[in-house]
C-alpha cells in the first residue's frame, strides 16, 4: 500500500495561503536567501544536477533550458514566464499549488530569475483560475512589502518584478510559443518553432518558459540539494509528481508521489480505486492529447523514460480513469469535438482535419462491427498524415490517443 509523498504539497491545508507570515514560519523564502549566497551559474547547475525534468507535459530537462536561456545575452534583458495555463483536459494540478501555496510558485519564479538574470516575469493563467489569481495577486503584494519582490531583494543587488496575465480562454495559448504570443497582446497564433523560447521568445529575448509544478521545484532543490531531490522518483525522472486522478474512481483528485509510481497503485492505493470496485476498462494517460492504456499495462511505472518504451505518454500527469461499464465512443468523439474546437485554423491540415475526423466518428455507432473499424482505420491514418503535415502541436496531437485507441480497443469499438 502507498502513500502520498507530499513535497510540493506539504504546506498545502496546512498554512493560510493569504499569510506570508505563516509560509515564512514554515520555511519559506530561505531558499531565496541560499541562492543569493550562491551564484546564478551555480543554481543553475543545481537544478542541472538535480535532473529535474519540466511538468508541463514534454518533460525537457529545466537546467538545460535555464542554461540555454542564461547564456543568452541580448542586451542583458530575458524574462521568465511562468505557464498557468493548465488546459489539458483531466489536470489540475497547478491551480492547487496556486491556490493553496502561491508562495511557493512566487519563490520558484524569483529563483528562476535569479538563475537567468532576468528582471522581470509573467504569470500566465488560466482566465476562469480566479481563486487562484486572486490569491497569486494577494501573495505578490505581501511579497513586494516584505521586499521579496521590486528592487534589490533582500539587500542582494538582484532586483525582480512580477505580474499576472490572465488567458482568454484556448487551449492552444497553453502551447509556449502561442502563449508568448498571447503575452504580447497579439492573436493566440503558434510561431515556427525553432527559434525556441530561450532564444528568441517575449519581444522577441531570451525567456524560459515554465510550467507550475516545474517552477515549484526550484525552491527544494535548492533549499536541500540536488541529491535530496534525487532520493524521490527513478534515475531519469527524479523527484515526486502531482497525479490528477478523475474519472471513475472512488476519491478524484491530485496526488502527489514518487515519479515512478505504479498505476494501479496510485488508482487503488490514492484514489479509493474504481468506482464500481471493478478492474478499469481503461486509463486516458496525459490529457485529450494524452494516450489510452489497457488494463495489462496497470503494472506500469509512472516515468518519463518506462512510459516512452510502451507508447505511451505522462504529459501534464492528467490520469483518467475509464470504468468497465464506460463506453469508448462517445470519449473519443468528445475528444475529437476539444480538438476540432480547439483548432486556431491557421494551416489547412489541422483546420479541416480536425472536422472531419470529429464528423466521421459521429458516423460509428450506427455503422456495422466491420464498418466501425474501417471508419477507425480512415480516422487514424488522417491523423497521421495531419501529424506530418501541421504547423504545430496541435494538429499533431489526436494521433496520440487516436492512435492508442487503435492499438488497444479495436475490438470493444467494434462491438460496444
Ligand atoms: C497545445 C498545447 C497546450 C499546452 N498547454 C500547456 C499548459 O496549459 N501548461 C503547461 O505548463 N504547458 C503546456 N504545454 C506545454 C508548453 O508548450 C511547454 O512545453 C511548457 O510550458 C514548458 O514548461 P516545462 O519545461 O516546465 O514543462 C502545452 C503544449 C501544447 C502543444
Ligand atoms: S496545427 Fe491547428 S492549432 Fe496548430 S497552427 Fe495549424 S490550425 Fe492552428
Amino acid at each position: 500500500m502507498i502513500s502520498e509523498k507530499r513535497i510540493i504539497l506539504r504546506n498545502s491545508g496546512v498554512i493560510n495561503p493569504q499569510s506570508i507570515e505563516e509560509y515564512i514560519d514554515a520555511g519559506g523564502y530561505k531558499s531565496l536567501s541560499s541562492a543569493f549566497a550562491s551564484t546564478p551559474e551555480k543554481v543553475v547547475e543545481e537544478v542541472m544536477a538535480s535532473g529535474l525534468r519540466g511538468r508541463g507535459g514534454a518533460g525537457f530537462p529545466t537546467g538545460i533550458k535555464k542554461q540555454a536561456a542564461a547564456d543568452r545575452d541580448t542586451g542583458k534583458i530575458s524574462y521568465v514566464v511562468c505557464n498557468a495555463d493548465e488546459g489539458e483536459p483531466g489536470t489540475f494540478k497547478d491551480r492547487i499549488i496556486m491556490e493553496t501555496n502561491p508562495h511557493l510558485l512566487i519563490e520558484g519564479m524569483i529563483i528562476a530569475g535569479y538563475s537567468i538574470s532576468a528582471k522581470l516575469g509573467y504569470i500566465y493563467i488560466r482566465g476562469e483560475y480566479y481563486d487562484s489569481v486572486r490569491r497569486l495577486q494577494h501573495a505578490i503584494h505581501q511579497a513586494y512589502a516584505r521586499g521579496y519582490l521590486g528592487n534589490d531583494i533582500l539587500g542582494s543587488g538582484f532586483s525582480f518584478d512580477l505580474e499576472i496575465k490572465p488567458g482568454a480562454g484556448s487551449y492552444l495559448c497553453g502551447e509556449e510559443l502561442t502563449l508568448l504570443e498571447s503575452l504580447e497582446g497579439k492573436r493566440g497564433y503558434p510561431r515556427i518553432k525553432p527559434p525556441f523560447p530561450t532564444e528568441k521568445g517575449f519581444w522577441d529575448k531570451p525567456t524560459l518558459v515554465n510550467n507550475v509544478e516545474t517552477l515549484a521545484n526550484l525552491p527544494g532543490i535548492i533549499g536541500h540539494g540536488s541529491s535530496w531531490f534525487r532520493s524521490s522518483g527513478t534515475e531519469k525522472t527524479p523527484g515526486t509528481k502531482l497525479f490528477s486522478v478523475c474519472g471513475d474512481v472512488k476519491k478524484p483528485g491530485c496526488y502527489e508521489t514518487d515519479a515512478g509510481v505504479i498505476l494501479n497503485d496510485l488508482i487503488n492505493d490514492l484514489a479509493g480505486g474504481t468506482s464500481n470496485g471493478k478492474p478499469w476498462k481503461a486509463v486516458l494517460l496525459g490529457g485529450a492529447a494524452g494516450t489510452f492504456v489497457p488494463y495489462s499495462f496497470s503494472g506500469l511505472s509512472l516515468c518519463y523514460e518506462r512510459l516512452k518504451e510502451q507508447g505511451a505518454t505522462l504529459g501534464s500527469g492528467a490520469v483518467i480513469v475509464i470504468g468497465n461499464e464506460r463506453k469508448l465512443i462517445p470519449l473519443m468523439q468528445s475528444i475529437l469535438m476539444f480538438f476540432r474546437h480547439e483548432s486556431c485554423g491557421k494551416c489547412v491540415p489541422c483546420r479541416v482535419g480536425t472536422t472531419y475526423i470529429h464528423e466521421r466518428s459521429l458516423e460509428i455507432p450506427a455503422a456495422g462491427n466491420e464498418a466501425r473499424i474501417s471508419i477507425l482505420e480512415e480516422i487514424v491514418n488522417h491523423a497521421r498524415q495531419m501529424a506530418k503535415s501541421s504547423l504545430c502541436p496541435l494538429g499533431q496531437s489526436p494521433i496520440l490517443p487516436l492512435g492508442t485507441l487503435q492499438i488497444h480497443f479495436t475490438e470493444m469499438i467494434a462491438t460496444e
